[in-house]
């Protein structure tokens, strides 16, 4: 498959291209600066999804995009209109859209409150990410147009080992016997990449956890 993935520098977009090329995908990596150090049957691109011509353009080159974008602190704001201009570019197109979001708007299984609203899993420095990926998700539940995936990952999304397993679940936070709700980025990318490759989910959400 052709695979392209915005925010391809970042943590859980550098994870993404490295498992989507492992399988064999050809991989766009888009990113605002151009990106070395590739696997081989990926290439670097340039793009901005704020940029709607350029998010066309780049889409229409792709059986698949996967979004793994993140405002800088501080501009967490921007996330939204982000969404949509990314959104608008894609649309046109008929790709098929996987965006990683954040988990604030899960339900806590044990109070039924949302995440964001639970100090155990969004402390004070996360706060206007997590508002941030409330607002995302609100955009992506009102679009009509696109193929859209909404993947919320679990509350600790952390650097770690490609285990191969993970659980999926719907609009409530998964969480283990203590109450710790965890996945590795790397996990989250196989889970992304057999998303993509198998679709299983349409204009919905899922969530990923540590299996
Ligand atoms: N537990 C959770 O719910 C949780 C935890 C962590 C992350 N997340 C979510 O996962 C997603 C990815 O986060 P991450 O941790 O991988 O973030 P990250 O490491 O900060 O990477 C984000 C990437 O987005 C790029 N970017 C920012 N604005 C862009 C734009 N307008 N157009 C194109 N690229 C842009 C950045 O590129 P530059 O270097 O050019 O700025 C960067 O490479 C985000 O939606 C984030 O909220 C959720």
């Amino acid at each position: 498959m052709r695979i392209a993935v915005f925010g391809a520098g970042g943590s859980v977009g550098s994870r993404t291209v490295a498992e989507a090329a492992a399988r064999g995908h050809k991989v766009l990596a888009i990113a605002r600066k151009r990106l070395a150090g590739l696997p081989g049957n990926a290439e670097t691109r340039i793009g901005d999804v704020t940029d709607t011509a350029a998010v066309e353009r780049l889409s229409g080159e792709a059986d698949v995009v996967i979004s793994a974008v993140r405002p800088p602190q501080g501009l967490e704001h921007q996330q939204a209109a982000a969404t949509k201009t990314l959104l608008d570019g894609v649309a046109p197109t008929g790709t098929r859209l996987l965006i990683v979001g954040g988990a604030a708007t899960l339900r806590v299984p044990d109070t039924g409150g949302l995440v964001m609203d639970d100090p155990r899993y969004v402390q004070a420095p996360w706060r206007a990410i997590a508002a941030a990926g409330a607002e995302q998700h609100e955009v992506c539940r009102g679009e009509k147009r696109v193929d859209w995936v909404y993947v919320s990952p679990s509350a600790n999304l952390v650097p770690g080992e490609r285990t191969g397993r993970y659980r999926i679940g719907g609009d409530e936070l998964l969480t283990d016997e203590q109450g710790d709700s965890r996945i590795s980025v790397e996990d989250l990318a196989v889970a992304l990449i057999d998303e993509a490759e198998s679709p299983r989910h349409h204009r919905t959400r899922f969530t990923v956890a540590a299996a």
